[in-house]
């Protein structure tokens, strides 16, 4: 069996082509009459039958944990209860008036509980923008947690974060250090601040450095007289590989400038000896966090850290009352300090559970003939890889990520998080069970089978895609093509032209096309090619790509 480093193309970490499910499956489990319990839901099949895939309960121990005596609850929860306990005649926001009015076709399926909750800024719950009772006190006891200065709950997810981070950081025409290969929040960042962005290009092998990339667009920027305004860097990524923070924020701060990283995917690092460190742990200045992506709250709801001196507080909070709604939910307020409480309670061994699966799932499957399994040896230049999360490539059996995806989903019900060309990625968190690792196991297993038994199966794997972004050209600054006026060409006119749009297909969201550089072929083959492969391409304002939004000149 070849080793997991030679099967693993390199592009597969920066760039996958992915095709989400959840862009087209529905919730497979819903609750229980008695609210105790989450049930299997009935499921359609290709031809419409119905057919149920499990008939056990799954009890959910974990959630259900009734509050110690003594212990203190969470105070943005703990306000929110005391006030969905008034008896009030209430006239105001939101019109479902306290779920009174709340449309039955989800209140038959959610209950009215979340109704009762949604309620708006009233004073005994604080406000967002200038927090002085519950909201100020859960944040402090969240910042006290992650380790962070000041700590803001965000309600616009961690693309919000980022947008303001950003903004904070870079005036109109200051320069920005960032991978190419950033979220596309990243380039909205930029439309807004008016940043111009520096990149460093992630060269597609397993040695790329970003430090020594930083380190390089630094000097590059020193020639020319000028100082970047700030790096910005994503880590871990998508498949869980984490970038040596320390030793870039060292770099960052002998010259000054603050360090942002997008830690979308890693709000539960530093939480355990077998983690990586967090992004503030390693010296960051501004860390943006999904507290809804590993760990448990609502969709939607973030955390942007703050640490050391050299970020402006007062232009976050600018920014961010610019970028958030007037009446953020309150529902995603209490569920960031229901995590971060969650968490507090037992920060060291919160995780032992799910690392154990996940490693065994890994030894397992990593021993499985066709398999590989990206770990920290595919990637010697990075530090480490995420424990919680299993990318698991199939090449070599001679299966797409697709076909691999769609064994796993129609024979098994598993859903992963991430599908790429020719690996899957799955994401483990304090709700992972033996019973649903179990299933992958023999699900991948299955798909093993399945290979083994099909005549002539050949590797693919997939070395035709050179990165898409090797050879670009920035003509225009993000923001000044945003705000260029516009007209549509057809593909086969569009090479050489400004690009217009944003493109990009999603999950990850990394951008193959920002607006403002000049199309290549070789990003609009890698665009055709992924769209023939099955990828979503989002963003496009003509998805299927037969026209693309070009700069008039
Ligand atoms: C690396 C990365 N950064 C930022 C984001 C944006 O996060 P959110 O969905 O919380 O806005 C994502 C979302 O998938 C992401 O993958």
């Amino acid at each position: 069996m070849l080793s997991s480093s030679s099967f693993l193309h390199p592009s597969f970490c920066h760039l996958a082509i992915v095709k989400s499910k959840n862009f087209s499956r529905s919730p497979i489990v819903c609750l229980s009459q008695d609210g105790n319990t989450i049930e299997p839901i009935k499921k359609q099949n290709k031809e419409g039958n119905s057919n149920t895939v499990t008939q056990e309960k799954v009890h959910l121990p974990k959630s259900q944990i009734p509050q110690k005596k003594d212990e203190k609850p969470p105070p943005l929860v703990s306000a929110l209860k005391t006030l969905a306990e008034q008896n009030a005649a209430s006239f105001h926001f939101p019109g479902h008036n306290r779920g009174r009015a709340a449309p039955s076709s989800l209140t038959r399926l959610i209950g009215v509980k979340p109704f009762l909750h949604d309620l708006p800024e009233l004073p005994e719950l604080d406000n967002l923008f200038s927090p002085e009772g519950p909201i100020l006190d859960a944040q402090q006891e969240a910042a006290k947690l992650f380790g962070a200065l000041e700590t803001w709950f965000l309600v616009g997810g961690t693309t919000c974060g980022i947008q303001a981070a950003i903004m904070a950081t870079c005036s109109p025409g200051d320069v920005l250090i960032l991978p190419r290969n950033s979220h596309l929040s990243a380039v909205s960042a930029m439309v807004l601040s008016g940043a111009v962005p520096k990149y460093i290009i992630p060269e597609y092998d397993v040695e790329w450095d970003i430090a020594a990339g930083v380190e390089m667009a630094i000097q590059e920027l020193k020639m020319e007289g000028r100082k970047p305004a700030a790096v910005f860097v994503t880590s871990p990524t998508y498949h869980g590989i984490c970038s040596n923070l320390r030793e870039i924020s060292q770099l960052c701060h002998s010259h000054g400038v603050p360090l942002i990283v997008d830690e979308a995917h890693g709000a539960h690092l530093g939480f355990h000896p077998q983690m990586p460190d967090s992004a503030l742990q390693q010296g960051t200045d501004l860390a943006v966090q999904s507290t809804h992506k590993v760990l448990c709250s609502l969709t939607q709801s973030s955390m942007l850290h703050m640490s050391g001196n050299l970020v402006d507080r007062e232009k976050i909070c600018q920014c961010l009352q610019m970028l958030q709604s007037t009446s953020p939910s309150y529902l995603l307020l209490s569920s960031l300090d229901a995590a971060r409480h969650q968490l507090s309670e037992n920060p060291e061994a919160i995780f032992d559970e799910a690392l154990q699966m996940a490693l065994d799932a890994k030894n397992t499957i990593r021993g499985l003939p066709g398999i590989s399994v990206l770990d920290s040896l595919s990637f010697p230049k990075f530090p480490a890889v995420d424990p919680l999360r299993l990318t698991i490539g199939f090449g070599w059996l001679g299966l797409s990520g697709y076909e691999a995806d769609e064994i796993l989903y129609e024979d098994h019900e598993i859903i992963c998080e991430l599908v790429g060309t020719s690996s899957i990625t799955f994401a483990f968190n304090l709700g992972a069970s033996r019973e649903h690792v179990d299933r992958l196991v023999s699900g991948v297993k299955h798909v093993v089978s399945s290979a083994a038994s099909t005549q002539g199966a050949v590797a693919r794997v997939d070395h035709s895609i050179s990165a898409p972004f090797a050879d670009f050209e920035t003509s225009l600054i993000p923001r000044d093509a945003f705000f260029a006026s516009k007209r549509r060409v057809s593909i086969e006119n569009s090479l050489g032209e400004v690009c217009g749009e944003l493109i990009c297909p999603y999950p990850p969201g990394i951008p193959v096309m920002i607006p403002g550089e000049t199309i290549t072929e070789r990003a609009l083959d890698y665009l055709l090619d992924a769209r023939k492969k099955g990828a979503m391409i989002s963003r496009a304002s003509d998805p299927q790509l037969s026209t693309i939004v070009v700069c008039n000149k």
